[in-house]
């Protein structure tokens, strides 16, 4: 017997972080555009930093790739200095990366990520939730206690999983070390992770959630990834700056997705 597809379209986000200037930006996103418009059984999500946002949004018009914005402030207006509002993103990107762990590093609290999920979603962004255990938790057995409450402070106060929600798994110890976590053992958190989302949402709404895999994701070892039945995708940090190496990854994904 064959396994029915999975129900839920795989996506792939390339995080720029901060790095690119404009003109390397601009004709990396063109790049991209000539490789990736039209590609089947993928969504595509290029994040550049929020300088270069609007160049993508022009140079991605019409085309299939879709314009992601990595951080967004928790207020839709006011006085923050040098920060950028939701309602501001949602002129130039559809999705907004939050929760990640370069941010949580940076002093973000569960209840600020709770904060800028619910200002996404209400300026009609998709949101990209990322969560993930650090090395010493992982170490001390703590990945579970560590998901359980990340995931639940996000989503503090939710009746309904918002339907464009897309969560990542990113164990903190993956990103930028080239130490990518085993697909098997990937598969099993996203699993864990999609099961938190059962237990507060029912298991219908959580079987509709996508949830990405991210850490030193390569065009070598995505396929490991794509072919585990609860990892829709990848986050990609590193290689989303390299256009051969990020087109072979969305490939790989959207190739798996078709089998
Ligand atoms: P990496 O970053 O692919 O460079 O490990 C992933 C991420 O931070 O989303």
């Amino acid at each position: 017997m064959t396994a029915s597809p999975s129900p839920r379209r795989p996506i792939v986000g390339g995080n720029w972080k901060m790095n690119l200037g404009r003109a390397e930006a601009r004709a990396l996103i063109l790049t991209l555009r000539q490789r990736l418009d039209g590609l089947d059984g993928v969504d595509v999500v290029v994040c550049p930093p929020a300088p270069w946002l609007t160049d993508a949004f022009d140079l991605l018009s019409g085309s299939s790739v879709h314009v992601g914005a990595q951080n967004t402030h928790w207020e839709p207006s006011g006085a923050f200095t040098g920060e950028v509002s939701a309602p501001m993103l949602s002129g130039v990107a559809e999705y907004v990366i939050v929760g990640h762990s370069e941010r949580r590093w940076a002093g973000e609290t569960g209840a600020e990520t709770n904060r800028k999920l619910r200002t996404a979603l209400a300026a009609g962004l998709k949101p990209i939730l990322a969560v993930g255990e650090r090395l010493q938790e992982s170490r001390a057995g703590r990945t579970e206690s560590v998901l359980h409450l990340q995931v639940n402070q996000a989503l503090r106060g939710f009746t309904e999983l918002p339907p464009s929600l897309v969560l990542a798994y990113e164990p903190v110890w993956a990103i930028g070390t080239g130490e990518a976590a085993d697909p098997d053992v990937a598969q099993q958190r996203c699993a864990m992770v999609r099961g938190m989302l059962a237990e507060r949402f029912g298991v219908l709404a959580a079987a509709t959630v996508r949830i990405q895999y991210g850490g030193s994701v390569t065009p070598t070892n995505i396929a490991g990834y794509a072919a585990q039945p609860d990892i829709d995708g990848a986050l990609v940090g590193g290689a989303s700056l390299d256009p051969e190496a990020f087109t072979a990854i969305c490939r790989a994904v959207a190739a798996e997705g078709s089998r």
